[in-house]
Parts: C-alpha cells; sequence; structure tokens
C-alpha cells in the first residue's frame, strides 16, 4: 500500500509541468516516448504531444539531446526523429516541449529514454575494425574489411559482419579466417554503395556466436569517401623537354571530377640520391631538372575538394628518365 502511493508521488512529480507565471500556460511533457531500432545503427525516436496541452495559439517544437553515445542537440517541429548511431553501447535521449507565442519561450520538464546495450560477455566482440573502399572499372563499390577477435571471444567464436548503406543491409558471404579457423576479413567484390554520394555512412554490424558465451556485436559507422582507396592515376607520361621534365597524367577511375584531385609526385634523384615529394593540384607538371642526372617519378593521386580526402593510392608505376 505504502509502496503504491509512493510511486504515485513520484510520478505525479515527473509530470509537474512547468507554469511560467507571465503567461499563465502549463507546459506539458511530451509523452509515449519510445526508441526503436529501425535497422542496423539506425534509432527512431517518436512522441505525443501531451493530450492535456493547450495548442491553440502557440507554435510548438521538441527540443530533442542526444546524450550516448554521441551526445547531440537540436529542435524540429515534427514529433518524430531518425539517427544513426553506434548501438553496442545503448542509446539515451531527452525531449521536451517548446510552446513558443511572440517573444515567449515555455518549456516542458525533459522526459528520458533510453535504449540499453545489447547483451554479451565482455571483450566478446571485435576490436581494431578498418574497413576499405575502393571503385572498381565498372563503377561500383567493393569494400573490405578486417578484425580482431575480442580478447574475451572464445575459440568457437564465429562472427558476422554486416553492412547497411541507406535501406539495403546485406550480411558478408566471403570471410576470410584466422589460424583458428575465425573470421577475421570480409571482402564484398561489388556493393549498394552509391560511388557518387558524398560523405554519406556506410554502417558496419558485427556480430557472433560460440557454445561458450554470449558475444557482444559491436558497430561502426565510416564516411564512404575517408574509407576510399583511391585508384591510381592513370597514363602517366614523362619526357624531356630541354632542360624540362614534362608529365602529365588523366585523373584515376572515379565518377568525380577532375578538379576534386590532388597529386604527389614523387622524384627521386637517382645519382646523388635527392628524394623530393610536391604537391600538385593539375594534371600536368613542369620542372627544371639536371638532365645528366636520371631520375625515377612516381605519382599517387587523392580526392579532397568535392568529399572528405580517402587514403592515398598506390604510387603509379616507376618512370626513369635522364641520361645514366
Ligand atoms: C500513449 O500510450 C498509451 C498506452 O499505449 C495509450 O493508451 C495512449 O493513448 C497513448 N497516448 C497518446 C497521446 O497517444
Ligand atoms: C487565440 O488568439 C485569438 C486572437 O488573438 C483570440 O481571440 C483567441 O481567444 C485565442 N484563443 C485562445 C484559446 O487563447
Ligand atoms: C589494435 O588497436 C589498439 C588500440 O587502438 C592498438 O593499441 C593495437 O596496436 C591494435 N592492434 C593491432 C594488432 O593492430
Ligand atoms: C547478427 O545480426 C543480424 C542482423 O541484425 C541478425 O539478423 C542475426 O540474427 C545476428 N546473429 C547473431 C548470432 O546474433
Ligand atoms: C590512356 O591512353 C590510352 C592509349 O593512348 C587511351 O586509349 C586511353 O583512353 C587513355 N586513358 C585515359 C583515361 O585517358
Amino acid at each position: 500500500m505504502m509502496r503504491v502511493f509512493l510511486i504515485l508521488l513520484w510520478t505525479m512529480n515527473l509530470v509537474q509541468p512547468n507554469v511560467p507565471q507571465a503567461a499563465g500556460v502549463q507546459v506539458f511533457p511530451p509523452v509515449n516516448f519510445t526508441l526503436t531500432v529501425s535497422a542496423l545503427a539506425q534509432v527512431l525516436l517518436h512522441w505525443k504531444p501531451n493530450p492535456n496541452q493547450e495548442q491553440t495559439n502557440y507554435t510548438i517544437r521538441y527540443d530533442v539531446k542526444i546524450l550516448s553515445p554521441v551526445p547531440e542537440e537540436y529542435d524540429t517541429m515534427k514529433t518524430h526523429s531518425l539517427r544513426t548511431a553506434a548501438l553496442h553501447n545503448g542509446f539515451s535521449a531527452h525531449i521536451r516541449m517548446l510552446l513558443l507565442h511572440n517573444e515567449l519561450q515555455m518549456r516542458s520538464d525533459w522526459v528520458k529514454e533510453e535504449l540499453p546495450p545489447p547483451p554479451g560477455t565482455p571483450e566478446t566482440s571485435v576490436t581494431n575494425l578498418s574497413c576499405v573502399t575502393r571503385i572498381t572499372i565498372s563503377n561500383t563499390v567493393s569494400l573490405h574489411c578486417t578484425w580482431l577477435p575480442g580478447q574475451g571471444a572464445p575459440e568457437d567464436t564465429e562472427y558476422f559482419l554486416f553492412y547497411r548503406y541507406k535501406a539495403y543491409t546485406e550480411e558478408c558471404q566471403d570471410y576470410i579466417k584466422d589460424k583458428w579457423n575465425r573470421n577475421t576479413e570480409c571482402r564484398f567484390s561489388a556493393t549498394r554503395i552509391d560511388p557518387e554520394e558524398v560523405d554519406e555512412l556506410i554502417v558496419i554490424h558485427i556480430n557472433g556466436s560460440s557454445k561458450y558465451a554470449a558475444i557482444k556485436p559491436f558497430q561502426q559507422l565510416f564516411n564512404q569517401n575517408a574509407i576510399e582507396k583511391v585508384n591510381v592515376p592513370r597514363n602517366v607520361t614523362v619526357f624531356l623537354d630541354q632542360n624540362d621534365l614534362l608529365a602529365t597524367w588523366e585523373k584515376p577511375i572515379s565518377p568525380f571530377r577532375e578538379e576534386c584531385f590532388e597529386y604527389e609526385f614523387y622524384l627521386c634523384n637517382l645519382k646523388s640520391g635527392t628524394k623530393q615529394i610536391l604537391k600538385i593540384s593539375s594534371n600536368d607538371f613542369r620542372l627544371w631538372i639536371d638532365v645528366t642526372n636520371r631520375y625515377s617519378i612516381q605519382i599517387r593521386a587523392n580526392h579532397h575538394i568535392c568529399c572528405t580526402r580517402g587514403f592515398w593510392s598506390d604510387w603509379s608505376e616507376i618512370i626513369y628518365v635522364g641520361k645514366n
């Protein structure tokens, strides 16, 4: 009996609205705030205005404050909001109602909701996940990920990798195993990743199973451009024009325009041993050299103006110029 009474008191305390003296209007916190996992590493926040809330003549907005895993604050007029976040350590958020009328701004109390972390034995999730994409000749994107088994993962642990890109989710079919026969690498030779998109997220989800322990899932978000291993510049030609070295090349295989690329030009004087790396933002280059010496030349590429920088391409094949 006592207990029921206490809980009742406590609940009433929670829904106690703010009463701004000036306006004489009560601002009630939103109700039925729910968090739903709607896809891998995706949460739908959903709530309703308080049915006791007087709404006429007011603009209603909601403050959303994400507390974890990545703090973020924003406001919205909608009663739902979709977020992408790694959920292996759970997710928690606060919302409150904002009532706006002329100069007046009134706020309700916060309502909190959280998703618990998925179950699993500590130290069983994968570590050191790294992923690389490449753009193929056929203008599709391949994906390659590697990871280490968790320190506490039993030897029979089998890991499974999934990627999600926008609304599309796919499980890996091509695993590479370590010496204990555990999956530690995965290849997708083609994915639904759009090579023309900029800064879109790739979600990686790795869970697992074992006879001896519950394996904790792990998620990580990658910017598709930041993990792209850029292709090598093409058709590099180098020749001498009197005392000048002239080099021209084509941009790597990529849907991005020529202006999106930068290059590094590696010049090694094989006689003196002097090495130089020059940053270049065009597709050709002229440099005075001592033509009585012999040089080796290589070029590599990265994109950066049109999107986030990726991993530098491999160096192009060595080209030699000059006299021996
Ligand atoms: C909130 O949820 C309860 C229980 O599901 C339901 O009865 C109620 O109508 C909902 N309130 C609103 C405002 O939708
Ligand atoms: C809304 O505003 C109008 C005009 O200012 C006023 O006549 C009306 O009484 C207001 N309604 C409420 C419910 O406050
Ligand atoms: C894994 O990551 C940890 C922490 O980032 C680092 O210290 C360690 O060297 C990495 N291990 C390997 C094998 O790369
Ligand atoms: C791993 O995650 C996928 C995608 O959410 C799920 O379908 C599958 O049941 C999970 N497997 C294990 C062993 O937890
Ligand atoms: C590279 O050179 C070859 C032969 O000259 C040519 O057919 C090809 O179109 C060039 N590639 C690019 C990307 O310009």
